[in-house]
């Protein structure tokens, strides 16, 4: 019986946890509590990055949500990612050393030893970003990187590796959410045996994101649309949420729920008691509009 922690292979040695608890836009405040929660609550696999400032509220929250539970470091699963620097922003893109540099400091913050997942966070090294996936390869092989892998990357920025002649990644950790399916993305990484984990599939939601200050490209027939999911929700007597995050582990992609609310966070982990029909997947197979919303503050693509 499929269950919270059913898994996705990465590698031969690696497997992801269906469920991950996202981590961005919690603050230092509110990580290390949310954090345990999420892991009293049945989480195995955490995902944060070097870019949401939050890494050693995340570290200190895994080690009590650890000791809470009797559990031990190799239950969890636990993904961070580079920050590669953006030449657009004045911001120069990390050379390989600063790249193992970076992960190092990332695994001290953390207080791990190790990650089980280690991204580049978005294709924008420019010049620099083959040296630093090739960074990652020596990462992997120095054990401090389980598996390896990117997100935000498009065909192009695939190709690129596939033309070096190195390793492709794991995974691409994208946004993906019936809005926004990415079927020509999704294909070609088929072809490399490259995991599809998917970040914010709750945009649907009419109350996503909405406090000020935080990201969002939502268009105003979006916003409009309001509880667009909730009568096929209803069918299976779960919530929106529920039915989109089971949406993208039907299709076989991690989802990374993120929740304050203890009764959502467990909610949102509960997605095995229930299939979507064949019917209802084709439907929302006809809903995607194209490209993601989540990241209005630049254009991963480039
Ligand atoms: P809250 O923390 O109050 O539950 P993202 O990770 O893409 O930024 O989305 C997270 C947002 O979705 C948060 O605002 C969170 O609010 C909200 N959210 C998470 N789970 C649910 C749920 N099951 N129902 C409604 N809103 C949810």
């Amino acid at each position: 019986m499929p269950s919270a922690q059913t898994t996705f292979p990465l590698n031969t040695e690696t497997a992801i946890p269906a469920v991950g608890f996202g981590t961005y836009l919690i603050s230092n405040d509110d990580a290390e509590g949310a954090i345990h929660s999420a892991i009293a609550a049945g989480y195995r696999h955490i995902d944060t990055a070097s870019g949401y400032r939050n890494e050693e509220t995340v570290g200190a929250g895994i080690r009590k949500g650890l000791e809470a539970e009797g559990l031990s470091r190799a239950d969890m699963f636990v993904t961070a990612k580079l920050w590669p620097g953006n030449p657009a922003w004045g911001d120069a893109p990390k050379t390989g050393s600063q790249t193992i540099e970076e992960c190092d400091a990332s695994l001290s913050r953390l207080g791990l030893d190790y990650v089980d997942l280690y991204l580049i966070h978005a294709p924008y090294g420019g010049e620099m970003r083959l040296e630093q996936w090739r960074a990652l390869l020596d990462l992997q092989a120095a054990g401090k990187a389980r598996s390896i892998g990117v997100s935000n990357f498009n065909e192009s920025h695939l190709d690129e590796i596939a033309a070096a002649g190195l390793p492709m990644p794991d995974a691409n950790q994208i946004e993906l959410h019936p809005w926004s399916q990415k079927p020509g993305l999704l294909a070609h990484m088929a072809k490399h045996d490259i995991a599809p984990i998917a970040y914010s599939s709750l945009v649907p939601l009419s109350t996503w994101r909405t406090e000020p200050g935080q990201d969002s490209a939502k268009t105003d027939e979006m916003k409009a649309d309001g509880a667009a999911f909730q009568g096929m929700a209803d069918k299976y007597g779960v919530s929106e949420a529920q039915l989109l995050l089971r949406w993208g582990v039907q299709n076989g992609y991690a989802v990374l729920p993120k929740s304050l609310n203890p009764d959502r966070m467990r909610q949102n982990i509960d997605l095995f008691s229930f299939t979507i029909d064949d019917a209802d997947m084709a439907q929302m197979a006809t809903m995607d509009r194209g490209d993601g919303v989540a990241w209005a503050s630049g254009d991963p693509s480039k």
